[in-house]
């Protein structure tokens, strides 16, 4: 099979360089490359370049730019829907309000994730019964989801075991917030605090959940290795931690589902 071909731009030095950044880059130097052409094509005496176009170089131009400064495939769809976006958005004639609307909104749920690449995706009540399951009996816990999201897993858990302390902690104002209405609404004992779990003393929790993506899990891991006692369980979805094989594998059911894997925290000693 012929290998998927490679940017030509060395990876140790792009990788260090945020997606976001790159992403602003291509989308920057594709207008620039495609202005500069149309104001060329005038000034030589050519009847002008019509703005669709335009749209659909500077569109292509930005992927293209996008794929040699090694995104992600999927920044694709984002770089060649843009400027079509904007055209159509400008040519509807749309209130300004409603942009800053749209923009307050996304930022408030996204907040974060240019810089920590962790979308906001709720997880299901089929996942919340499979973590459910995997909580040790026959003590209270401590129990943490980092990057609780809308808070669905904590609430849940919080009903299911009472006996235990479960919080869930996030960046994003408006999913936090929701999450403390949905406390107060179901009088539930789940507590949420807005803040980077990488704040946090993993030490501090007998479980500690994730759903993040495969950008945290390095750091988060070695975090976890760091502060979680002997005895205690990792638990990610979806996400595994590479090189790492996990004491526990449960396929969830459905949609949202995919593997829940967990690890017990070894003291060092034990390797
Ligand atoms: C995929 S969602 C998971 C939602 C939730 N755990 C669930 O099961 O429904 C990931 C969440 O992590 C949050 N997040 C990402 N990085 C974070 C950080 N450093 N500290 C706190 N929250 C973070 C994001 O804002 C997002 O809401």
């Amino acid at each position: 099979m012929k290998p998927v071909a490679e940017s030509p731009v060395p990876a140790l030095v792009l990788d260090q360089v945020p997606p976001w950044v790159r992403a602003l880059v291509a989308q920057v130097t594709a207008l620039a490359i495609v202005v500069l052409i149309a104001k060329s094509s005038v000034a030589f005496g050519g009847a002008g370049v019509g703005p669709i176009p335009l749209c659909a170089a500077q569109a292509l131009l930005a992927a293209s730019i996008g794929w040699a400064l090694r995104l992600a495939p999927w920044w694709a769809v984002i770089q060649l829907g843009f400027a079509p976006t904007v055209v159509l958005a400008t040519a509807a004639h749309l209130p300004p309000g409603l942009f800053l609307v749209a923009f307050l909104v996304l930022a408030g749920f996204y907040w974060s994730t240019y810089r920590t690449q962790v979308p906001l995706y709720p997880s299901s009540p089929a996942v919340w019964e499979a973590v459910g399951r995997l909580l040790p009996r026959q003590q209270p816990i401590r129990f943490v989801d980092v990057g609780s999201g809308m808070g669905g897993l904590v609430l849940n858990l919080a009903a299911t075991r009472a006996d235990s302390i479960v919080l869930g902690v996030e960046l994003a104002p408006l999913p936090w917030l929701a999450s403390v209405l949905r406390v107060r609404w179901s009088r539930s004992a789940a507590r949420f605090r807005r803040i980077d779990y990488r704040r946090l003393n993993l030490g501090d929790y007998d479980v500690v959940f994730a759903f993040l993506s495969p950008a945290a899990m390095p750091a988060l891991w070695r975090k976890a290795q760091q502060e979680m006692m002997p005895g205690s369980l990792f638990l990610s979805l979806v996400f595994p931690v590479p090189d790492a094989p996990p004491d526990i594998a449960v396929d969830v059911p459905g949609l949202r589902g995919g593997t829940l894997r967990g690890w017990r925290m070894r003291s060092t000693a034990e390797g």
